[in-house]
């Protein structure tokens, strides 16, 4: 068999992100400081899957390019394939078909986290050289998914958001192909939706015969599409966070479990509990930080509680009188307390922003 090629899938709308999505791309939203997809990268070339294509959308590929660059800084060859609409997954494949030429390939969604990797995964596709291996994770509400009908290993039927669940077992965004499944995908009518489906397209190598295997997953699987989603693997991966304290710590702070604190970054006057990871040059004053909290680079936060929360780079949160919790701040967003009558509202918030007062 040829070597496996990686496609990562880091275009798409984007649209259960939104606002941050109108700025940025959801896949470089960072997870405990790091964007989610570098975790997709890391885990192809652990998996000796080096040469990758990145597939991208026209309004955000450009910050993906300057972000994950050559590939030289994952040891990673990247190419990356623009798809000028974001018209399903199976679209996508069929975008990089120069790219992915006759090779069998990885394709990862760019915003999907998975804690165990790849490595077992294209392990049993060189063994066994299925057409198609899928991963598949037990899921507590099987109708909102992708659902596979099994007998054995081996898929016999795959259902998107079934009415009837034939099992609990949903597709997880990572997918085993040989070339063979774009013949698969030439032959796709748009759904529903308008987009054209990779279940659609692995139900058509199903129906012609062709052998399509499943594993399921081992570890915790994550797709940070939506906001809960962002917040839960923020948690998930801080809770494997290893201790490292490079900024400074004054006499009157406390660092109670698992921290990160980059260089540069200061605490004054406060209590962090981890896990927590403070970014570069951020400052934490007269504040308290609580477990799951992933402050990035030249955060301000003054005279202030956060606890289970995501704050991008630049960001100033100060007085706020209240606990902020289950929140994600986007780059440079500036949340303050001003001297105004009590009670009152003073806003500037963008389009599809989502202010919840509690
Ligand atoms: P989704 O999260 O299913 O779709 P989306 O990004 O359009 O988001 P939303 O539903 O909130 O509008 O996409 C999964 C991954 O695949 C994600 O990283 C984006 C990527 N993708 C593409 O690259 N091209 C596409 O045509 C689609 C639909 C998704």
């Amino acid at each position: 068999m040829e070597p496996l090629k990686g496609l990562i899938l880091s275009g798409g709308a984007g649209t259960r992100l939104r606002p941050i999505t109108h700025t940025s791309a959801k896949q470089l939203v960072p997870v405990a400081n790091k964007p989610v997809l570098f975790y997709g990268i890391e885990a192809l070339v652990d998996a000796g899957v080096t040469e990758i294509g990145i597939i991208i959308a026209p309004e955000t590929g450009e910050e993906i390019r300057v972000a994950a660059g050559d590939g030289s800084q994952f040891g990673a060859e990247i190419t990356y394939i623009v798809q000028d609409k974001p018209a399903g997954l199976a679209h996508a494949v069929l975008t990089a078909a120069d790219f992915i030429g006759d090779s069998p390939f990885v394709m990862y969604l760019g915003d999907n986290l998975l804690r165990d990797g790849l490595r077992g995964l294209v392990a049993t596709f060189l063994a066994d050289e299925p057409e198609a291996l899928i991963l598949l994770t037990p899921v507590d509400d099987p109708s909102s998914y992708g659902v596979a009908e099994l007998d054995g290993e081996r898929i016999v039927r795959l259902i998107e958001k079934p009415k009837d669940p034939p099992s609990n077992l949903a597709l997880v965004g990572v997918y085993l192909f040989s070339s063979s499944i774009f013949d698969a995908a030439r032959g796709l009518e748009p759904s529903w939706r308008g987009e054209y489906e990779i279940t659609e397209a692995i139900q058509a190598l199903i129906d012609d015969g062709q052998r399509v295997q499943s594993e399921v997953v081992s570890g915790w699987w994550k797709d940070t599409g939506q906001l809960a989603d962002m917040l839960e693997a923020n948690r998930l991966v801080l809770e494997e966070l290893q201790t490292r304290l490079e900024g400074e710590i004054d006499e009157e702070s406390r660092v109670e479990g698992r921290v990160v604190l980059e260089p540069g970054a200061s605490l004054v006057r406060s209590v962090v509990r981890g896990p927590a990871v403070i970014g570069a040059g951020a400052v934490i004053e007269d504040s308290y930080l609580g477990p799951y909290t992933s402050i990035g680079a030249e955060v301000q936060v003054r005279r202030a509680e956060i606890e289970h929360s995501i704050i991008l780079s630049g960001s100033v949160v100060e007085d706020l009188g209240t606990r902020m919790e289950a929140s994600l701040l986007g780059r440079n967003v500036k949340l303050t307390r001003s001297d105004g009558p009590p009670k009152t509202l003073r806003l500037l918030v963008g389009d599809s922003s989502e202010i919840e007062i509690v």
